[in-house]
């Protein structure tokens, strides 16, 4: 089966290394289809240059999450939602492709990977016989060493989780692949106006499966093989301070 990937990215000072190190991991994979898709208006040289030169099969796409975004006027404090839009157009793209994806004929796995995380190569192969939904441990998230689902009888019982608030799958974003027919064939979407941290728990709720339907990867979710970094954003002051100084600044042509 193929893993469709579903990468939400953004223009940032760390965004070409984040997918430069995201492209290397991904090349050590079989049998997959990258899906990028750009937080812009439009489709960037960046980007683009980027994906031409990995050699891996993608699809490069754009939607700009509006920058006045608003969980809802009641809630006190906004945030923008992190790649809600650029998931969802991913899964556009993938329903609008629906014959392609089904042709072949082994089926296929939708999996959400931030372009920051670190993914151990394992996981794909963890998550390829997806059925229905598949989950497993994801390292550094929660404020815990990792968080993760309970087996017991080879089933997921519960979560390990610190705040498990009302969820009924209390999973990361990188905490789960579905099954692509089972994607596919439904409508669900990211919602923008999920709560925070209730992301991913409406949307496997939305796809109707239960707890029960939920296969345990990665030695009955007792290894972690994939970890929830976050990059620190990089300190370039002494830029200003060089033309502040009536030197120039490092070359823009140069692009990092
Ligand atoms: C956590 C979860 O791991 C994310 O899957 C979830 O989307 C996010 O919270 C959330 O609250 O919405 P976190 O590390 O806080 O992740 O989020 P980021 O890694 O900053 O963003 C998630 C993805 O969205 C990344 O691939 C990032 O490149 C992308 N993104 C972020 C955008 O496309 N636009 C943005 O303005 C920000
Ligand atoms: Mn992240």
């Amino acid at each position: 089966p193929t893993i469709y990937i579903i990468t939400p990215t953004y223009s940032r000072l760390v965004q070409k290394a984040e997918l430069t190190r995201l492209t290397y991991t991904l090349k050590l994979v079989q049998c997959i289809h990258w899906i990028v898709v750009e937080d812009s208006t439009i489709k960037t040289q960046l980007v683009k240059r980027l994906l031409a030169k990995s050699n891996l099969k993608y699809t490069h796409l754009n939607v700009l999450t509006p920058p006045e975004y608003k969980l809802g006027i009641s809630e006190k404090r906004w945030r923008k939602p992190r790649g809600v839009l650029q998931r969802n157009e991913g899964l556009r793209w993938l329903r609008s492709n629906k014959k392609l994806i089904l042709s072949g004929s082994e089926g296929g796995v939708v999996y959400f990977a931030d372009d920051d995380n670190t993914y151990d190569v394992q996981l794909f192969d963890e998550m390829r016989s997806t059925k229905k939904v598949s989950v497993w441990p994801v390292g550094f998230v929660g404020k815990l060493r990792y968080e993760s689902p309970i087996v017991g009888d080879g089933r997921v019982v519960d979560w390990f989780t610190y705040s498990k608030s009302n969820r009924t799958f209390a999973t990361d974003m990188a905490g789960f692949a579905v099954n692509a027919d089972l994607m596919i064939n439904s409508k669900v979407e990211f919602s923008v106006k999920s709560s925070r941290g209730m992301q991913e728990n409406d949307f496997l709720v939305k796809l109707k499966i239960t707890l029960n339907d939920l296969e345990p990867k990665a030695d009955l979710c007792t290894k972690v093989l994939v970890w929830h970094t976050q990059t620190m954003e990089p300190n370039v002051k002494n830029e200003e301070l060089l033309m502040k100084f009536g030197k120039s600044g490092s070359n823009l042509n140069i692009e990092i």
